[in-house]
């Protein structure tokens, strides 16, 4: 069935939506995006992913084709169209069309285009069976915290995964977890405590990772932002990542060792419990 998606200013059928050739997006990955989940047909923590959006956009001296306001009326008018119950809705941001140079256009016309896609989050079997993760070696630009649509190694990463029978990769730089793919990565320590990297360049500042801290150290858990090693996260007592389509999503297996009892752990499972009630009571 065809989807209606939105693209500079119109609301159209999917194979009428248009980008030029010419689009920085599509020749250099000049672009950034955000993904914002949609849980009973509301958008989930749509400030945290407008203020980053705006910063992504800042770090990039690119204009943001729409104010804020406009962005959400645009969301909302998405999932009313498709009729989204739970999914996502994936937003990009190009420096736009523009003969192909690599120093910006003076005046650049940002491209945005806004696609919906139905997904069951909530009851995703891969939350309630844990995944398996594979570590890699993280070769990305030294700009993570930017959202940059340059994703082709996340992609490789998971590819690899696939191929050796996991779920995805956690990146690893100078022997420390960076994070995963397209998500946060944590640890739960022996005695209990919640790990996970400070923020930095190295790592995308999660909306979900935001969250789930905060509901965690209200919940009166110990939250330590710090790196760790990929041997401290097998000598783990729970492993987990957090994203927008993933929520809290247990890890069961690093590098083929099994995470605690290689079931998702007590931690993690609530964790996920506390986000999900809370980001469904909050969303717009
Ligand atoms: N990815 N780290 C990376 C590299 C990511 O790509 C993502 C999100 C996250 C988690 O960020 P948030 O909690 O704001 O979703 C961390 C999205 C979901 C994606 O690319 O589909």
């Amino acid at each position: 069935m065809s989807r209606t998606v939105y693209v500079n200013g119109e609301f159209l059928p999917e194979e009428d939506a248009k980008i030029s050739v010419f689009d920085r997006g599509f020749l250099f990955a000049d672009g950034v995006y955000e993904v914002t989940s949609v849980l009973g047909g509301k958008l989930v923590d749509f400030d945290g992913h407008c203020a980053r959006l705006n910063r992504s956009l800042g770090e990039l001296d690119m204009p943001a084709p729409v104010d804020d306001a406009e962005l959400l009326r645009i969301h909302r008018e998405l999932v009313k169209q498709n009729g989204v119950e739970e999914g996502l809705v994936y937003l990009q941001v190009t420096r736009g069309p523009a003969d192909r140079d690599f120093a910006y256009p003076a005046e650049p016309v940002p491209s945005l285009v806004l696609f919906t896609q139905v997904m069951n989050l909530s009851e995703s079997p891969k939350a309630a069976a844990g995944i398996k993760v594979i570590s890699i070696e993280d070769l990305r630009w030294g700009r993570r915290d930017i959202k940059t649509v340059q994703l082709l190694y996340p992609a490789m990463g998971k590819m690899a995964a696939k191929a050796e029978g996991a779920d995805d990769a956690w990146m690893v730089e100078d022997g420390f977890v960076t994070e995963g793919t397209s998500n946060n990565a944590y640890i739960v320590t022996q005695d209990g405590r919640i790990v996970t990297r400070d923020l930095s360049n190295a790592i995308l500042h999660g909306i979900t990772r935001a969250a789930v801290l905060r509901f965690a150290r209200e919940a009166q858990m110990v939250v330590e932002e710090r790196p760790f090693t990929l041997e401290e996260a097998k000598e783990a007592a729970e492993a987990f990542v957090t994203s927008a389509t993933t929520f809290v999503t247990p890890v069961v297996e690093i590098d083929g060792v099994e995470i605690g009892d290689g079931t998702p752990g007590r931690v993690s499972r609530r964790l996920r419990e506390i986000y999900m009630d809370e980001c469904s009571r909050v969303a717009v």
